[in-house]
């Protein structure tokens, strides 16, 4: 969910709606705001898109200089107009607006019906509402700290009153929020591109501050309710970047972005000239890598997917068992976590509420953390014991693309750092892998040229309903983000299988006519995927097929094929996956789907 409140001189309602536009990626269930106007606080929320809110806003106007708005992304309760957010207390004395979920719920709820509450929507956030109310004394900001010390969960909380309609109050615990400073007026938000048209100084809220915003000021206060003299934080990304530059859709324009986004993760980090990679964000030297006995990578969706390539490339190049593991698995599993594991998470956010989770349990356990992330000041960069961003700019549309390919390059960078550390591969073998690597943004610019082609096999195979993506090694790791990418936008039914499984179940799904992507980059594997190929051709497939360029017998087997430059095989990846990428959007495209926002799904999940 996005959260965005205003407190200053000008009318908050038309500021609260823009800020919700750019955090639609957050959730875009329904939307809504409330708006002091010198009297009461009025509320307007509507089911679906935030355009519809705005239409509604627009009839019915409500006008004030104080307002909070929210975006949502249901997890208690239906998208309906009820269950949006702003919520309220029984009088509308007071509306809240909240991220996140609060577990104990259920309990707070009965105890308020027995002293007389009444509930209007399902959600866990009503709670809230009517808890401060009942706490509520003649300070808002004691009884929103008593409440907070109630609740058991996650949240981001933003509260106004019309008892003290001079402030907002905000406070969040496991779920992010930024307070912007500007002149004569302040603003709350989730996520900082809410708030960029206003200021680029912010205060990066930690768990259990409280900030009270007046128009002339903003408070922090730590958990004690101690003022803490909060370091202001200026934001040096640019407005546009987070815009669509002429693009139809984000994922259109990230996808393009992503040869600069790759040589702005590597080329501060790999020279060409001398043979060094630097890491100086990654402190993990020497004397501790040798006191490391193992090394989990945990993620998310995409990342994880990300994290599945960095399993590979470190085992290959630091000869250390490496677990990859999807981070909703790997925390609930009491995992053997000591202070000889190295834990790396990757979040394209840095806010994902597993990741988190797991990360906080390694660090509690003595394990040592490294992120990498695109999202500077994230929650996950501010705990990890060491960071190293992908420099990817803003990613916006909800399904990754340019914030895996440089995960990628960061997770080779780290492989060939740790087997440099661990002298566990020779320097001449890194040189090979980083000229490699800093290759990898001509090889995509070499694959955005076939654009045209791929579009017009998207067209002609837009009506399928079933497709498979088969790899082998590596090609097996891209083939699952290939499959995934398919899913979340163009909602094509897809598997992505190992080629050489598939002959054991699988193939009973292969009927004539069935889309088989192949992705056979991998030399030593290259035999071995064409003799795949052929199982599945004498089944009547449709194989399109992916290679390099130096591969031309793959012409034989498959029905079309696309090229990628020819590269080191470990790095093959990077290139590859933007043909799925591509792939992925244009049949996206021609099935009429919501390209940047996938139905049910949201960019940043801050929930469990
Ligand atoms: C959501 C998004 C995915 C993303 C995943 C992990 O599910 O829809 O695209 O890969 O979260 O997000 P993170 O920000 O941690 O990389």
């Amino acid at each position: 969910c996005g959260i965005v409140g205003y407190i200053g001189e000008k009318q908050a309602a038309p500021i609260l709606v823009e800020g919700l536009k750019k955090l639609e990626y957050r959730g875009y269930d329904s939307a809504g705001v409330a708006i002091y106007d010198m009297e009461k606080i009025h509320i307007r929320k509507k089911k679906g898109r935030l355009a519809m809110l705005e239409e509604e806003v627009t009839k019915n106007e409500a006008k004030g200089v104080l307002g909070i708005g929210h975006t949502r992304w249901a997890t208690h309760g239906a998208p309906s107009d009820i269950n949006s957010h702003p919520h309220c207390n029984g009088d509308c004395s007071i509306s809240i607006v909240h991220n996140g979920i609060i577990e104990n719920y259920m309990d707070l709820k009965e105890g308020l019906i027995e002293k007389g509450y009444i509930f209007h929507s399902e959600t866990d956030t009503e709670v809230i509402a009517h808890l401060i109310d009942d706490l509520y004394d003649t300070d808002l900001l004691s009884a929103v700290q008593a409440a907070v010390k109630m609740l058991k969960g996650s949240y981001a909380l933003g509260v106004i009153s019309s008892k003290e309609p001079d402030k907002i109050i905000a406070v969040r615990k496991d779920s992010p929020l930024v307070v912007g400073l500007g002149e004569r007026e302040n603003f709350i938000a989730s996520d900082i591109p809410a708030i960029l048209n206003h200021t680029r100084r912010v205060y990066l809220l930690d768990d259990n501050e409280v900030a009270v915003l007046t128009k002339d000021g903003v408070k922090v206060l730590d958990k004690y309710g101690e003022e803490c003299g909060k370091q202001v934080f200026k934001v040096d990304w640019d407005a546009a970047d987070a815009e669509k530059g002429g693009y139809d859709y984000f994922m259109h324009k990230e996808i393009h972005e992503q040869p600069k986004a790759l040589r702005d993760t590597m080329t501060s980090r790999i020279s060409s000239e001398n043979d060094d990679i630097v890491l100086d964000q990654i402190k993990l030297g020497k004397d501790e890598m040798e006191k490391i006995n193992k090394v989990y990578i945990v993620a998310c969706g995409t990342a994880y997917h990300a994290g599945l390539i960095g399993k590979f490339a470190i085992e290959k190049y630091a000869r250390i068992p490496v677990e990859a593991e999807i981070a909703s698995e790997f925390r609930y599993r009491n995992p053997i976590v000591d202070e000889k594991t190295l834990l790396i998470v990757l979040s394209q956010s840095g806010e994902t509420a597993d990741t988190l989770a797991a990360m906080r349990l390694v660090r509690e356990r003595g394990g040592r953390v490294m992120a990498i992330t695109n999202v500077i000041g994230s929650t996950v960069s501010r705990e990890a014991d060491d960071v190293m961003y992908t420099w990817a700019g803003p990613e916006i549309a909800v399904a990754s693309t340019k914030a895996y390919t440089t995960q990628l390059a960061c997770m080779y960078m780290i492989a060939i750092h740790l087997g440099l550390l661990k002298e566990t591969i020779t320097k001449e073998y890194a040189d090979r892998i980083r000229l490699a690597l800093l290759k990898a943004p001509e090889e995509i610019e070499y694959v955005i040229k076939q654009e045209e082609r791929i579009k017009e096999f998207a067209y002609k195979h837009f009506k399928v309903e079933d497709m498979f993506f088969l790899g082998r090694g590596l090609d097996n790791y891209v083939a699952m983000e290939g499959s995934l990418k398919m899913k979340e936008i163009s909602y094509i039914h897809s598997e992505a299988y190992p080629a050489g499984e598939l002959k054991h179940g699988t193939i009973a799904l292969v009927v004539d006519d069935t889309v088989i992507i192949a992705l056979c980059t991998q030399e030593e594997l290259f035999e071995k995927m064409l003799s795949n190929i052929k199982e599945v051709k004498a089944r009547g497939a449709y194989i399109m097929a992916i290679a390099q360029e130096k591969n031309k017998s793959i012409e034989r087997e498959a029905d079309e094929v696309f090229y990628i430059k020819d590269t080191e095989d470990d790095v093959a990846s990077i290139a590859t996956v933007v043909y799925l990428q591509i792939l992925a959007y244009y049949l996206s495209v021609a099935r009429g789907c919501d390209v940047d926002k996938p139905r049910n799904l949201a960019k940043s999940v801050t929930v469990e």
